[in-house]
């Protein structure tokens, strides 16, 4: 028997001011595209902004619908978003912001489970690695470098080869 252990490294800030000049304006358009969210449920209201190695920005949206489970998180939306509309390009760095109507913003949230697997599969096509801007409407900002730090040991297109 082995034992592996498995860790990461990651930045925080004290708030968006101690960021460079680039990721401070993306986290700053994420946190501005949160106001075109779809969230009338939950009124948890996610903005997700990529920039791309072309040189362009796409942003992205939680879109909820009546029927829960349909809804789609900032993140995927934006990787769909992506993909369609530059599926030659790579995201290089990806910053996510929140508007909780419900309490507070005032912490970085990180992607939900499902979207680490979207965003590994992003990864693994562009073989690019995405970094990640995670930081609420104030308060501090988490830099991490790779996203796939998010989700060790994870199904890929690898597995399913024989
Ligand atoms: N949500 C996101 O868009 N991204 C996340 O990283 C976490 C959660 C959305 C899904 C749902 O519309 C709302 O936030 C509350 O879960």
């Amino acid at each position: 028997m082995t034992k592996e252990h498995f860790q990461f490294e990651y930045e925080v800030y004290n708030s968006i001011d101690e960021l460079t000049e680039d990721d401070k304006w993306l986290l700053d358009e994420a946190r501005e595209v949160t106001q075109q969210a779809y969230a009338p449920y939950s009124r948890f209201h996610v903005g997700a902004v990529a920039k791309l190695n072309n040189g362009e920005t796409v942003k992205g949206t939680n879109q909820e619908n009546a029927s829960f489970p349909a809804g789609l998180c900032a993140e995927r939306v934006l990787l769909a978003a992506v993909s369609s509309l530059h599926p030659k390009a790579a995201i290089e760095t990806m910053a996510i912001s929140y508007f909780n109507h419900n309490g507070e913003s005032n912490k970085p949230i990180t992607p939900c489970g499902i979207c680490r697997q979207s965003l590994q599969e992003h990864m693994e096509k562009t073989k690019t690695p995405i970094r990640l801007i995670l930081g609420g409407m104030y308060g501090e900002v988490y830099v991490i470098p790779h996203a796939e730090m998010l989700l060790p040991m994870s199904f890929t297109s690898k597995d399913l080869k024989q």
